[in-house]
C-alpha cells in the first residue's frame, strides 16, 4: 500500500501534483507567503515587540538574581538546582530551604540554559511577586517549587503566541485553569517556553522566537511542540514543566531530551486557557500532561493537579482524584508489548530499548504478551490525518499566512496551504467520527481478548537532526494512536545510542522502503550518546496505572544500571 503525503494528497485533491513539485520543501505557498509578509512593517513590529518584551524580562530576571546573591552570599545554586523534586519539596517543607533562594537558584539556572538553547521566550517575573505571600501555601504539595509553563498556557497579561504572530498582543485576561489549580498547590510558575509555530509539529522554532536546540547535543532539535520544554528540563533549568500533546508533544520532547513526560487521557486535566491553532477540532483529542526529570515528578503534579480547586474551577472536568493506591499497587502485570507499530519501523536504538525493557520486566515477574497495534494504516492515515486536518488545514493556515513561515515548517507548509486539502463535509465528519468510535471499540476489545493491563511501546527517536519534522509527518504512528484512542501515555528514558545502533542504522529498511523511510536515517543519524526511551500506554482514565507502570519501569532500568556497575 502506498503511503500518505504524496500519492495520498494528490488523490485528495484531485490535483496531478507530481511528487516533483510536492517534494519542493518550503515550496511556493511559503514563498508567497515570505514576499507577502516582507512588506509587512506592522508584522515587523509585532514580532520585535515580543522579543523586546523577552528580553527585558531577561534583564530584570539577571538583576534580580543578581541582588540576591549580594544579599545572601553563601548563596548556591548548584546545591539546590541538581535536588530530586521529591528532594526539593521535603527540603521546602521542613524550611531548609527557603523559596526565593529555590526561585532564585532555577532563575539563574535557566538563563544559563536558554543561553545555548534558546528554549525561554519570556521569564515571569510575577513570580518574584508570589514570594510575598508564599507562605499561605505552604500545605501545598508543590509549595515554594518553581516551574516552568509552555507558551500555550495562558498566564495572566502575557500573550499565548503559539509561535504565530496573529496571536501576538493579546495577553491573557486571566490565567488558566492550570497556572490557578498549581499556584494554589504552592508551584511558582517563573519561565515560559518555545514551541514550533502553529504547534502543529515537532520541531521546536518559529519566526519570533527561533529555534531551540537539544541539551544533549547542540546539531539536534530537542522535538516538539513541547520542546522548549524538553530542552529547559533536559539541561538543567526547571525540575517540573506544563505542556500539551496532540500527536506526541509532551513525549517526543521527552524521548528527544533524555526526561520523562505523560500524556493523560484528555479532559483528566483542564484545558480551559490552553491556546491552540485548531480550535474546535474534536476528531483527535489533545491533552495537557507534565514534563520532569523522573516519574515521581509527573505524577506528583498528577497528584497535585487533581483536586478539588481544579473541579471546581472547570466542572468540565470529571471529579477523579489522584488514586494514589493504584499507583502504589505492585501486583504483577499483564503487559502487551511491540517493537514495531507494522507501520513506523523502530530505529534500532529505540527497539533495543523495548526489548530490553521487555526483559527486564519479565525478569521482575510480570507476564509479557505480544501485541500488534490494529489497522495502522488505515487509524493514521484515515481517522487521525483527516480528523486533525477536516477544515483542510483553513483554521491553522489562517494562523501562519500572516507571518513569516519557519525553517522548522519546511514540507508542512506546502500541505497546509493549498486550497481543498482534505476538507471534509460535515456528513463526511460524522462518519469519520463514527469510525474513530468503532476503531476505538475494536482496540480495547483486543485488550480485552489478551487481557493486557498496559502496553509497553517504542517512541519515536533519538533526536533528529535539523529541518527533517516538517518532511516526517507520517512517522507520527508511535505517538499519534494514542491521542486518537485518547489513551494515557507517557515516556521513560532507559538508555543511550551506541555505537552499535548507529552501526545498525545502515541496514535499516523500514516498513516501506519508500523516501521516507530513507529520509528517518538521515534525521536520526548521528545520535551516539543521546538519549533513548520507551513508551507505556494504558486503558482510559487509568492514568495512576500507566504511572505506576512508568515507576516500574524507571526502578528496573535504574536497578538495572547499578547491578552492572557492580
Ligand atoms: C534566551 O536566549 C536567547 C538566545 O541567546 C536570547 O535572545 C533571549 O533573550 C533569552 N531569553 C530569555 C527569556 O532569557
Ligand atoms: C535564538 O533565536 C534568535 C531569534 O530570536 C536567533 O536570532 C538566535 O540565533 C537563536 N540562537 C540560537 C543559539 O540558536
Amino acid at each position: 500500500m502506498g503511503r500518505f503525503h504524496l500519492q495520498q494528497l494528490t488523490v485528495d485533491m484531485n490535483i496531478n501534483w507530481t511528487p516533483v513539485i510536492a517534494a519542493t520543501v518550503c515550496g511556493t505557498g511559503a514563498l508567497y507567503l515570505f514576499s507577502k509578509w516582507r512588506n509587512n512593517q506592522k508584522i515587523q513590529k509585532k514580532i520585535l515587540n515580543a522579543r523586546k518584551r523577552r528580553d527585558n524580562s531577561l534583564q530584570q530576571a539577571e538583576l534580580a538574581v543578581q541582588q540576591f546573591k549580594i544579599q545572601n552570599p553563601d548563596f548556591k545554586s548548584s546545591s539546590i538546582v541538581s535536588l530530586s523534586l521529591p528532594e526539593l519539596t521535603g527540603k521546602l517543607k521542613d524550611g531548609s530551604l527557603q523559596p526565593d533562594a529555590v526561585l532564585y537558584a532555577f532563575m539563574e539556572k535557566a538563563l544559563e540554559v536558554n543561553k545555548t538553547l534558546n528554549c525561554s521566550t519570556e521569564i515571569i517575573m510575577e513570580s518574584v511577586a508570589q514570594l510575598k505571600d508564599i507562605s499561605t501555601q505552604k500545605k501545598g504539595l508543590l509549595y515554594g517549587v518553581p516551574i516552568s509553563i509552555k507558551d500555550n498556557v495562558a498566564y495572566e497579561s502575557h500573550d499565548t503566541s503559539c509561535g504565530v504572530v496573529s496571536k501576538l498582543d493579546q495577553p491573557a485576561l486571566m490565567d488558566s485553569v492550570m497556572v490557578t489549580v498549581l499556584k494554589k498547590q504552592g508551584a511558582i510558575p517563573f519561565i515560559r517556553t518555545n514551541i514550533p509555530q502553529g504547534l502543529l509539529n515537532y520541531d521546536c522554532g518559529n519566526p519570533i522566537f527561533g529555534q531551540t536546540l537539544n541539551p544533549y547535543n547542540l546539531q539536534k532539535t530537542p522535538g516538539g511542540s513541547s520542546g522548549g520544554e524538553g530542552a529547559l528540563i533536559g539541561g538543567g533549568g526547571s525540575i517540573l514543566g506544563i505542556g500539551t500533546d496532540i500527536g506526541g508533544s509532551v513525549r517526543i520532547p521527552a524521548s528527544f531530551c533524555g526526561i520523562c513526560a505523560f500524556k493523560p487521557t484528555s479532559k483528566r486535566l483542564s484545558l480551559q486557557g490552553i491556546s491552540s491553532c485548531v480550535r474546535g477540532q474534536k476528531s483527535v483529542l489533545s491533552s495537557a500532561g507534565p514534563l520532569g526529570r523522573d516519574v515521581e515528578s509527573v505524577a506528583l503534579c498528577m497528584q497535585a493537579l487533581l483536586c478539588q480547586d481544579m473541579f471546581s474551577l472547570d466542572p468540565t472536568v470529571p471529579p477523579i482524584p489522584f488514586n494514589q493506591e493504584v499507583y502504589e499497587s505492585s501486583e504483577p502485570l499483564r503487559i502487551g508489548y511491540y517493537e514495531n507499530d507494522g507501520y513506523l519501523q523502530s530505529s534500532p536504538s529505540m527497539a533495543r530499548a523495548v526489548r530490553e525493557t521487555k526483559d527486564l520486566l519479565e525478569k521482575a515477574g510480570h507476564t509479557l504478551v505480544p501485541f500488534q497495534p490494529l489497522q495502522l494504516y488505515h487509524s493514521f492515515h484515515e481517522l487521525a490525518i483527516k480528523g486533525i486536518y477536516s477544515d483542510g488545514g483553513r483554521t491553522l493556515f489562517c494562523h501562519l499566512k500572516e507571518g513569516p513561515i519557519d525553517p522548522c515548517l519546511c514540507g508542512q507548509d506546502t500541505v497546509i496551504g493549498t486550497p481543498g486539502f482534505i476538507k471534509k463535509s460535515v456528513e463526511e465528519l460524522w462518519r469519520l467520527h463514527e469510525n474513530i468510535e468503532l476503531y476505538i471499540q475494536e482496540v480495547i476489545a483486543e485488550w480485552r481478548r489478551l487481557n493486557v493491563d498496559v502496553l509497553l511501546c517504542p517512541i519515536l527517536g533519538p533526536a533528529y537532526n535539523f529541518r527533517y519534522c516538517g518532511k516526517l509527518g507520517s512517522v507520527l504512528s508511535n505517538t499519534g494512536l494514542y491521542n486518537l484512542l485518547n489513551f494515557p501515555a507517557g515516556v521513560v528514558p532507559v538508555s543511550t545510542v551506541t555505537e552499535e545502533d548507529e552501526a545498525q542504522l545502515s541496514h535499516y529498511k523500514g516498513v516501506h522502503g519508500d523516501v521516507w523511510d530513507k529520509l528517518f536515517v538521515k534525521a536520526v543519524k548521528g545520535g551516539v550518546g543521546l538519549p533513548v526511551a520507551v513508551q507505556c500506554v494504558s486503558l482510559p482514565w487509568q492514568d495512576e496505572m500507566c504511572l505506576r507502570f512508568m515507576r516500574e519501569v524507571e526502578q528496573l532500568t535504574a536497578k538495572n544500571k547499578l547491578a552492572r556497575k557492580h
